[in-house]
This record gives structure tokens, C-alpha cells and sequence, in this order.
């Protein structure tokens, strides 16, 4: 057996490459000391044959199958003429580099190969995709095959999947791993807001998370222990879900998986911050080059379709009044969208609302010092438009059978090259008119039915557009956060996390969606009170000191709040523009509290932090126990404030203002265990607190 070890920054992997001709997973965790006999872990690990086992009992390793008795989730399922092939892949060779580590797998009899490449990027975290390819004679179809296989330490006991539906993403479900195990699948063509491609294992406090890279369909199964092969552990296999006859591999074609990534760190702070930096330095488009993000005022919680020039460039001047720095115009300027019910497809500036076309509000918007950004909800289709009544085949549809709608629309076929063409046309003749910085790119119906080649089209087209049009920036939207992740993000500066902006509500997806995404690409917005889907009322400093802790805007319309609302709004704009260097490079902390209805959560970066605390629902003590941060040196002294605008009602229980004012000083060891006892009585209160560094 060859062992052979791979080290990231803080973790190690030791992989077991067998006489069999099977590859495993001897140890993944904590980074291993330089002369740890590698021998002696296998032998730690190993496992003798129990009753009514197969006589060599089978592991599935990184790339299970169905042979030799394990009957556990196999990483592919393959068909010739019809007829399942039952695979034996063996290790034909294989490649190591210093973090990277590429197998190749070989059944002569069943003309399969297959290439599995694991490597460690930034933040430790380890990539891992497959390429499969036809060696046989006949055509090879791939029903099913999986970017990870990863055997599961049996420390890992807990896992948490998401739930969620539209206004209400992203929902945690902690529970042990069961003896049934788990499996989730999408169909809805995208990742919709339940997220079957997210997972996390957990040990205690030691978190494992896993994603597959990929805005379709994706399936992930953990398998626990199944009997055939028991050892133990768990298999967590994953990939992309996909349609029958999709991917029919002629001799010698192959066929490439997206990419699945996975992070293990000690805790679920930790794990943000690894899957952080890989996003930043791999994922994000040229992530390094970005200027500050810029505060948003999008119109659709201002006006929704109730659109006009001069309504328009009166949001606009309100927006510039706050220090909003763009503009956008969100739904209904376009053809004869006067309502979600029509027109999408017709991509020209409707003469309706803009007589004088788009021209004169974007000069507006310039003249004000905000750049202008723009809706398009390009892959879909009203029944009730030019574009379909020229082109009715070019939407998802069974010939013969109805064509049911959902927001009254249909889904164009993003497999069709001259669905693709014209959409591109379309864009980019709107790109070349105006000048447009901005693309909110929306989704609002699931894919069906399913069809292939609908990712594959969308990407190619994103592609195409970003080729032409490299310095627009666009926002990945699907009626929220239904179309998130890293597949989308290769391609996008940020995302719509949800339609909800009751800030309570964001407390729960903020903190969900960021496990997995830095702030800089949450969009995070300030909505109307009374919100329009809680029917919530909060205060403006609850709603303005939440909505900092992303990619900040304002959703609705300045000239209903009131002026000391406006006032605290555009304060908080202000202290969102001074920290937003902080919040978008630095390390997030999600900080504990033993009272559920406090979040708290902070970010640290360079020796300046600000954390966010805020209490939802009445406290049953005076006050709640205090906040204890994380992520600072122990050893060296901080200035601590509380930057105003201050809570009005929860400030009169500070004992000392002006003391708050000053700045305490404070230790980093004693601000991580002591901590800070700020007045959180009162349902909808939040503080910000700002830690500055102070010189030896
Ligand atoms: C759904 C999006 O999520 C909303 O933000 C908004 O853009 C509407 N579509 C517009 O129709």
C-alpha cells in the first residue's frame, strides 16, 4: 500500500492508494506532525471482517462502486445499450504535486476510465472533481457521477442540511447522523433556496462543509455505514444531478464534473473563514481588482411597476441624499411590463414609461454621483410578449402537452444556440446603448421540464456578455437566493440572499448564507417598515445597523420615511462606507450567546473590528449576559466604542455614555472572555460595537 500525505496550511490528508487497486481517505483533519508514521495511522484505521460480510470486505474509498458487495451509494451509474455497467476500476497511475494529488482509474473490460483530482486551494480548502471517459467501443451513457466521494470520520456524528422556501432560505436542520442516512436532490434546474448542494458534518465543534460548485440541479447522499462495507464511517458522495440521455459519451469522449469543494476546520468560525478566502482568491472574478462595494438603492420595494421618469429621478436625487452610489432600476422598464404577468423577452426600453428613453435618467444618476445598474431576467419568457408570439418553440415545453407557467411566465431553452444568440443580441445592444455598470440578473421560474444543457447555456451565454462587457458587474438573483453558488459566484460580484429584508428575518439568512459566502457579496438591504412580506414594523437603527453586515442598499422609498428616519439611515450609510474595508477583507466570527434571540457576529481584519449584537425578542433578564468576541490577539489592548446613531430606547441603560464614548480599553483577553455587557432588554435592539488596535 502506498500512503501518501498531502498538506494544506492547518490540514492534512493522508491518502491510501491499495494493492487492490482502491484508493481511501486514511486520515483527513488537524495538520499532522512532520514525522507522523503515515504506516501507523492506516493501521489505526484498519478493520477486520465481521459476520455475514463478503470474505474481503469492500470500502468504498474516494470513488465507491457496486462490486464486491458494497451496496452503498456508487459514485457513478453507467449504461451501455440499456444495460447497467457494473464497474471494477482499479488505479491505473497517479500523479501527486505538492497540495494536488490526480488518480486515474482503469476497467479495461468495461472501457471505463476515470480521473480523480483532489487539491488543496486557499484557506485549506480541497477541491475535488472527475473527469470519466468512454474507452470502450460503444456509446456510454452517464446517468449519474459524482465530484466527491469522501469517506466520513466516524468522529463526524451530526449533520445539518437546509431546508427553505422563497422569503425564507437557507433554513439549518442540525440532527445526528441517522442509521438511514441522508439524500437530498433538486429538480428545479437550479439550486434553488433549500440548498442540496450545501452540507456540514459535524464532530462537536469541528465542522466539515461541503458544496458542489454548480447552479443546476446537484444530489448528495450520505450514506451511514451501510452493511456491506461497514467500517464505521459515513460516505458523503455529490454531484450534479442529471436528465436521462444528457450525457451519452461516444468512444473516447469524456465527460467533466463541476468541481466540489470541502473545508474542515475547529470550528463553524473557522469554516466561514476558510471557505472565505477560497471564494475570494478562487472563486470571485477578479476579486482582488474590486473597488469599494457600493451602496445600492434599487427601486423595486420603492415603486415596483408603478414606473415614470420623473418618479424615477425623484428616487434618484432621495437615493443620492442618503450617499447611495448606485442606482438601480430594478423590474418593469422594459416592452409592455406593466405587470409580472407579460412582456419578458422584449428587452427594449419600454416608450411607455421612458418617452424619452433610458437616457436622461442615467444622466440624472450620473449627475448625482451614483452609477446606474439594471434588471434583466434574460432566460425566461411571457406568454404574453413579441418574443413568444414570433418564437413559441424556443421554451421549455413537451410538444403536445401543456405549457404550465409559474409567475405567469415560461423558461427559454438555454440549450438552444439561437435562444442564446438572441438574448446576447438583446443585452449586449443595451450594454452598447447605455452606460450600464450594473446587471441584476434575475430568475423567477424552477426549469420545466427538465431539459438538458439549461446551466451549460446559461454560463455560456454569462460568458459571452462578460466577454464583451468586462466591467459590468453583475448580481446573481432568483427571486432571492434561489440560483447561489460557487458555480454562479465564477461568474457574478454578488448575490440576492432573499426577497425577505425584515432585518430579524436576515438575521437567521445572513448568518446561513455566510457560512459558505463572504459579506462583500450579500446583498444586504434597508426595507420599508411595515416590511411587505412580514408585515413587520422596526425601527430604522435596527433595520440600518443589520443591513451593514453585507453588501449594503436601501430598498425602499426615502420620501415615505421620515426625516429623523432618513437621518438615521443616512448615518449608518456613512458607518457603512468607514467599515466596509473591514467588513469586506476581514475574518467573520460568529460569536455565541447563551440567549437565542441574540445574533452576534463580528469581523476583524487588520486591528480593526466591529462587531454587530442584536436582541430580537424580549430578554427575560434586565439585561443580556454580555458579548464575548473572538478572532483578537489576547495579548494586545483595543479601543472599544459604540458608534453612533445609538439604539434610542436601549441607550438610556448605558451607566456610562460618555465613558462608551471615550472608548474603553480593553484587553483582547479580556474582551474574549469577560466581555462587553451592552443594554439588550428590548425586542428589535442592535449595537454595533468598533474595536481599533492600539500600538504596543
Ligand atoms: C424577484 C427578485 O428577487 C426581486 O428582488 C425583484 O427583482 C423582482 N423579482 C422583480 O420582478
Amino acid at each position: 500500500m502506498e500512503l501518501l500525505r498531502l498538506d494544506g496550511e492547518r490540514l492534512t490528508l493522508v491518502l491510501a492508494l491499495e494493492e487492490s487497486g482502491a484508493a481511501d481517505l486514511a486520515y483527513i483533519g488537524p495538520r499532522l506532525p512532520g514525522d507522523e508514521d503515515l504506516a501507523m495511522i492506516a493501521a489505526a484505521g484498519a478493520r477486520g471482517r465481521h459476520e455475514s460480510q463478503p470474505d474481503s470486505p469492500p470500502r468504498p474509498g474516494l470513488f465507491p462502486e457496486r462490486k464486491g458487495g458494497w451496496n452503498g451509494t456508487p459514485a457513478v451509474v453507467l449504461r451501455r445499450a440499456g444495460r447497467r455497467v457494473e464497474t471494477d476500476l482499479r488505479i491505473a497511475a497517479w500523479e501527486r504535486a505538492e497540495r494536488a494529488l490526480a488518480i486515474r482509474f482503469a476497467d479495461r473490460l468495461a472501457g471505463v476510465e476515470v480521473l480523480l483530482r483532489w487539491r488543496f486551494g486557499a484557506g485549506d480548502v480541497v477541491t475535488s472533481a472527475v473527469t470519466i471517459a468512454n474507452t470502450g467501443e460503444a456509446p456510454l451513457a452517464v446517468e449519474r457521477c459524482a465530484a466527491l466521494a469522501l469517506p466520513v470520520p466516524a468522529r463526524f456524528a451530526e449533520v445539518t442540511a437546509f431546508a427553505g422556501r422563497w422569503a425564507a432560505e437557507m433554513r439549518e436542520h442540525r440532527r445526528p447522523i441517522r442509521p438511514e442516512g441522508l439524500h437530498r436532490e433538486g429538480a428545479a434546474g437550479k439550486p434553488g433556496f433549500d440548498g442540496a448542494g450545501w452540507v456540514l458534518l459535524h464532530a462537536g465543534d469541528e465542522t466539515l462543509g461541503a458544496h458542489l460548485a454548480w447552479s443546476g440541479d446537484a444530489w448528495l447522499t450520505l450514506d451511514a455505514d451501510p452493511p456491506g462495507g461497514a467500517d464505521g464511517r459515513a460516505q458523503l458522495v455529490t454531484g450534479a444531478a442529471l436528465n436521462p440521455g444528457e450525457v451519452v459519451l461516444a468512444p473516447g469522449e469524456t465527460f467533466d464534473t463541476p468541481e466540489a469543494v470541502l473545508a474542515l476546520a475547529p470550528d463553524r468560525s473557522a469554516l466561514a473563514q476558510a471557505f472565505h478566502a477560497h471564494v475570494r482568491a478562487e472563486v470571485l472574478p477578479e476579486r482582488a481588482t474590486w473597488g469599494p462595494r457600493k451602496v445600492h438603492l434599487n427601486s423595486w420595494e420603492a415603486l415596483g411597476f408603478d414606473l415614470s421618469e420623473p418618479a424615477l429621478i425623484a428616487l434618484a436625487e432621495s437615493a443620492a441624499a442618503l450617499g447611495a452610489e448606485r442606482f438601480v432600476l430594478d423590474d418593469g422598464w422594459f416592452g409592455g411590463r406593466r405587470s409580472d404577468r407579460t412582456s419578458l423577452g422584449d428587452w427594449t426600453v419600454s416608450p411607455e414609461v421612458f418617452p424619452n428613453g433610458l437616457a436622461p435618467l442615467i444622466a440624472r444618476v450620473h449627475a448625482l454621483g451614483m452609477d446606474f445598474g439594471l434588471w434583466v431576467e434574460p432566460e425566461m419568457v411571457s406568454p404574453d410578449s413579441d418574443l413568444y408570439r414570433a418564437h413559441p418553440d424556443w421554451c421549455l415545453h413537451t410538444p403536445g402537452r401543456e405549457r404550465p407557467t409559474m409567475r405567469g411566465q415560461l423558461a427559454l431553452d438555454m440549450a438552444r444556440g439561437e435562444v442564446r444568440d438572441y438574448l446576447f443580441a438583446r443585452l449586449d445592444a443595451l450594454l452598447r446603448k447605455h452606460p450600464i455598470a450594473y446587471l441584476k440578473w434575475d430568475h423567477n421560474r424552477d426549469l420545466f421540464p427538465a431539459a438538458p444543457g439549461q446551466t451549460e447555456g446559461f454560463y455560456a451565454l454569462l460568458d459571452a456578455l462578460r466577454a464583451a462587457h468586462p466591467h459590468v458587474e453583475i448580481e446573481s438573483c432568483a427571486s432571492g437566493g434561489g440560483r447561489i453558488d460557487f458555480g454562479v459566484l465564477q461568474r457574478t460580484c454578488r448575490v440576492w440572499p432573499s426577497d425577505n429584508n425584515d432585518a430579524i428575518e436576515r438575521l437567521r439568512i445572513i448568518p446561513a448564507w455566510s457560512q459558505f459566502l463572504p459579506l462583500e457579496v450579500l446583498g444586504s438591504h434597508v426595507g420599508p417598515s411595515p416590511n411587505p412580506i412580514t408585515g413587520r414594523r422596526l425601527a430604522m437603527d435596527f433595520r440600518a445597523k443589520v443591513a451593514m453586515f453585507g453588501h449594503m442598499g436601501v430598498e425602499a422609498d426615502p420620501a415615505r420615511m421620515t426625516g429623523r428616519e432618513r437621518e438615521t439611515l443616512a448615518a449608518h450609510i456613512a458607518l457603512y462606507k468607514a467599515w466596509r474595508p473591514v467588513l469586506h477583507s476581514g475574518d467573520l466570527h460568529r460569536l455565541a450567546h447563551p440567549d437565542p434571540a441574540v445574533t452576534a457576529m463580528m469581523v476583524t481584519h487588520e486591528g480593526r473590528a466591529l462587531v454587530l449584537v442584536a436582541q430580537t425578542a424580549f430578554s427575560s433578564m434586565f439585561d443580556a449576559a454580555p458579548i464575548r468576541l473572538a478572532g483578537l490577539d489576547p495579548a494586545a489592548r483595543y479601543r472599544v466604542r459604540l458608534p453612533e446613531p445609538w439604539p434610542p430606547r436601549a441607550q438610556h441603560y448605558l451607566a456610562d455614555p460618555d465613558l462608551w464614548r471615550e472608548g474603553l480599553v480593553l484587553s483582547g483577553a479580556a474582551l474574549m472572555t469577560h466581555g462587553l455587557a451592552l443594554p439588550l432588554t428590548h425586542p428589535e435592539t442592535a449595537w454595533l460595537v468598533a474595536l481599533e488596535r492600539l500600538a504596543p
